[in-house]
């Protein structure tokens, strides 16, 4: 119980150390921590500090890409190519390799933040998991390489999502970065 309350706590204290680094150092010997505690908090500690090589997105930004507004049947097997253009998804203007397209109000993707980490697709364990399913388009490009010649195969999936976080430093948010994966859970008949 003691250790679900700190690791609860664990985002807001990293919020309230964040503009002293050198605090975390002196906080990760006072925590008692189990080994895999340890391994999440390093990993909170890389996501709020992390700065990659390209711009990573923006809330406002990962909301326009990825949220849902229900306007398309997600079924529609032109889904992703129409959506893409629609909502204008690339990367500086290059088409996407992949793409989710996710049917989940914002507040509720960006709680998942707060989640303990799970194994992402390849295996690394830096991803968030959903506790409940959400229904999504997977987008698998097939044609094209600039905008707006991007063509994608469209795939309906329902399942838990995994996606990665990231601190915005100047609205002072961990935010959804990335969605990794639709994990489906298939019927066994
Ligand atoms: C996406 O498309 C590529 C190339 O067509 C294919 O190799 C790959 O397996 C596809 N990925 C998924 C997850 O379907």
């Amino acid at each position: 119980m003691g250790t679900l309350l700190t690791m609860q706590a664990l985002p807001l204290l990293l919020l309230l150390l964040q503009p002293f680094p050198f605090q975390f150092l002196k906080l990760r010997k006072y925590l008692n921590f189990s080994p895999s505690e340890q391994e999440a908090f390093d990993d909170y500690v890389a996501e709020l500090f992390s700065t990659g090589p390209t711009k990573p997105p923006t809330k406002e930004l990962f909301q326009k890409d990825v949220i849902i507004d229900y306007e398309r049947p997600l079924s529609d097997s032109d889904y992703c190519s129409e959506e893409v253009k629609l909502k204008s998804v690339h990367n500086r203007l290059h088409c996407k390799k992949e793409h989710f397209f996710l049917g989940v109000e914002y507040e509720e993707l960006q709680q998942l933040c707060r989640q303990r980490f799970v194994a992402c697709r390849n295996g690394v364990k830096r991803c968030h998991r959903s506790q409940k399913l959400i229904e999504g388009v997977y987008c698998n490009l097939t044609d094209g390489v600039m905008m707006p010649d991007c063509q994608y195969k469209s795939v309906y999936k329902k399942g838990y999502v995994l996606i990665t976080c990231r601190w915005q430093d100047d609205i002072r948010q961990i935010i959804p970065s990335h969605v990794n994966d639709i994990l489906e859970i298939h019927d066994q008949h």
